[in-house]
């Protein structure tokens, strides 16, 4: 089928950088991004240096591309009705209550989308799950489909996306892969077809990997566990160099050079954050135990409990180095993004280090050079369930201060944090987590 217009629902760090670059590089093809929350359309559609979504040459793309084949609308209706390729790009986060809660992936946002689209289409649609979804979500939404409609065929692939927040836009040009999964029908070989010819506009043939739908899905969280437990793997060893006079940096370079495993992804950190490799471990846990796989469920959960230990570990530091209480004591946190290059702070390791220094006593100076203060206020509420934060003991500054700071502790790689001249305060960086505290006066 020939694709002309493409509709994306859900217009968040992936929906948008993604789309963005499809319509760059696909002039021939009209993409537009639709979202439930009209101001995030609103400020898709505004000033350049105020886009949602914080990435490095984002902007760039979406000046070329905004205005020429790609929009941003908040009518979805019109919007789905209108395309013959609908991507789904809503949010999936952890299940909060019901069955599964604190682990199973929510999915009521994918089924919202799958009734929308249902009810607004007019004609044949290819249906895309690019949200990261737990195997078998296909065969959910295909029945949402059917149930919702009459006389329409829905064709469902899975594309997961493996763009890495703060260099989502140079992964979406390079990609070292991109995965389709289809039914291996010959409705379903065409649709896949589709999706290639689209990807095939700049991404080389032989990185355009076609699978069963299954595989698909479950390579996206089967690839985000492996990454995360080679962070895991790695903290897990810097506490044993602690112990042991070891050095974590040797040791990293050690390990990194043998060729069959690589450097990547093997430096001792803070732990990790954002909104994907916790919540997708977890959903993979889930799942095991579902399919009674207990031993392998146990073992994918290890890397999240290390990961928490990790960030209780390193705060811990710090409320050891003051001997137990941080009362009256004014911390610096440097750093609320989940990494460097992204205003995303969803679940980032400074939330966690801040809220257990500000519940030994602590008061709070926080910087982020892209995380602005509402979304910070909105953090702490959302992930201490504090209900009285006293804002005398946080502050949220604009500009980075720290000299009035009793310590420094870095949560964030910022570049702007490399050169400063930190020789009269103490620091703990998150980024030397054995070394840490750096220098100490
Ligand atoms: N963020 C990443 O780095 C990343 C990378 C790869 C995959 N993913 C996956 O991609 C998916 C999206 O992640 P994200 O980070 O872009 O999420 P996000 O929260 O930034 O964006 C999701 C958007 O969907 C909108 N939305 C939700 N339900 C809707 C509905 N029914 N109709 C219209 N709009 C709706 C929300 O308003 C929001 O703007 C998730 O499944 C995630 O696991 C994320």
């Amino acid at each position: 089928m020939q694709i002309k217009n493409i509709c994306c629902i859900g217009a968040g760090y992936v929906g948008g950088p993604t789309m963005a670059v499809i319509a760059l590089k696909c002039p021939h093809i009209s993409v537009t991004v639709v979202d439930a929350n009209p101001d995030k359309i609103k400020a898709w559609n505004g000033p350049l240096e105020q886009l949602p979504v914080y990435e490095p040459g984002l902007a760039e793309v979406v000046k070329e591309a905004r205005g020429r084949n790609l929009f941003f609308s908040d009518d979805i209706p019109g919007n789905v009705e209108k395309a013959e390729m609908i991507f789904m790009a809503v949010n999936t986060p952890t299940k909060k209550e019901g069955e599964g809660a604190g682990m199973a992936a929510d999915l009521r946002y994918v089924e919202a989308c799958a009734s929308d689209i249902a009810k607004y289409s007019k004609s044949d649609k290819i249906v895309i799950e690019k949200s990261t979804l737990p195997v078998r979500t296909a065969e959910k939404i295909k029945e949402i489909l059917e149930e919702n409609s009459t006389n329409i065929h829905f064709e469902i692939l899975s594309n997961p996306e493996f763009l890495a927040e703060g260099t989502a836009v140079q992964d979406l040009f390079k990609s070292d892969r991109v995965l389709i999964g289809g039914d291996q029908t010959e409705s379903g070989q065409k649709a896949v077809q589709s999706l290639v010819d689209i990807y095939a506009n700049w991404i080389p043939k032989d990185k355009i990997l076609t699978t069963n739908v299954w595989s698909s899905e479950l390579a996206k969280l089967a690839s985000n566990a492996m990454l995360a437990q080679r962070i895991s793997s790695i903290n897990s060893l810097s506490a044993l160099c602690e112990k042991t006079g070891a050095n974590i940096d040797e040791l990293s370079k050690a390990i990194g050079m043998d060729h069959r495993i690589g450097p990547h992804f093997l430096k001792a950190s803070v732990g990790f954050g954002g909104s994907c490799f916790q919540k997708d471990i977890l959903n993979l846990v889930y799942l095991c135990k579902y399919y009674g796989l207990d031993e392998v469920a146990d073992y994918w959960h290890q890397v999240v409990k290390i990961n928490d230990y990790q960030k209780d570990r390193f705060a811990q530091k710090i409320i050891n180095h003051f001997g137990g209480d941080l009362t009256g004591k004014t911390i610096a946190i440097l750093g609320w993004a989940f990494k460097a290059n992204t205003n995303d702070s969803r679940e980032s390791a400074a939330i966690y280090v801040a809220e257990k220094l500000y519940k030994t006593g602590a008061n709070l100076e926080i910087y982020d050079p892209k995380v602005l203060q509402d979304q910070i206020i909105k953090d702490i509420k959302f992930y201490w369930k504090e209900k009285s934060v006293k804002s005398n003991r946080i502050s949220i500054s604009s500009n980075i201060r720290f000299g009035n700071a009793d310590t420094i502790a870095i949560l964030t790689e910022w570049e702007e944090f490399k050169d400063l001249d930190f020789e009269k305060t103490t620091v703990f960086d998150g980024r030397n987590i054995l070394k840490s505290p750096l220098y100490s006066i």
